[in-house]
């Protein structure tokens, strides 16, 4: 390996913008963009059951989890940064995911996105009609509301560790 190279992790809450931030993020430092809602759209789409089953989604998750980090740790001993979004919901998945970048011998970027909640339930009920780029599957209400109970804001000492893009940091 020449030099470490940078594995952006993004996180933040439902619709803050993190598949826009990412791509924003890879074009500027001509990385290679891993996003867990596509891959699992893609794979498992097409079989997932009626009703959301988590013991259904997570072994599947965990399943793209693996080969996406085995094609990055690829990605960047050959010389390229990565982007992942890759849900990180809780810190301690964070700090998994940054453990792993570091004990390969790169550097992990952490970028905290954030947006008001109402911003967020506008931007769903827009993305869900519109199915623009960054548009997997549609997210209910219900399915909103369980994700903001999971997600785990940065404590002080993580958003001090985290490059933030807010509302106001952030133009499209
Ligand atoms: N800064 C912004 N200003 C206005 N609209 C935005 C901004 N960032 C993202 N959007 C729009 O808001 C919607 C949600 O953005 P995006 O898909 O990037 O969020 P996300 O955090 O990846 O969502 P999810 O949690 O579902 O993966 C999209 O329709 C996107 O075009
Ligand atoms: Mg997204």
């Amino acid at each position: 390996m020449t030099h470490p190279q940078t594995a952006f992790l993004i996180y933040g809450p439902t619709a803050s913008g993190k598949s826009t931030v990412a791509r924003q993020l890879a074009a500027e430092h001509n990385a290679v963009r891993f996003a867990i809602d596509e891959w699992m759209h893609a794979l498992f789409g097409p079989d997932t059951p009626e009703k959301m089953d988590m013991a259904w989604v997570m072994p599947r998750v965990a399943r793209c989890q693996a080969r996406i980090w085995a094609t990055c740790e690829q990605i960047l001993a050959s010389g390229r940064d990565v982007v992942l979004e890759m849900g990180l919901l809780r810190q301690q998945d964070r700090d998994r995911m940054q453990s792993l970048v570091e004990a390969s011998g790169h550097a992990a970027a952490l970028c905290f996105v954030d947006a008001s909640l109402a911003t967020r339930r506008q931007r769903v009920l827009q993305r869900n009609q519109q199915q623009g780029d960054t548009y997997s599957f549609q997210i209910t209400p219900t399915m909103f509301d369980a994700m903001e109970h999971i997600f785990e804001r940065p404590g002080a000492d993580e958003a001090r560790r985290s490059q933030v893009f807010s509302e106001e940091s952030t133009h499209v």
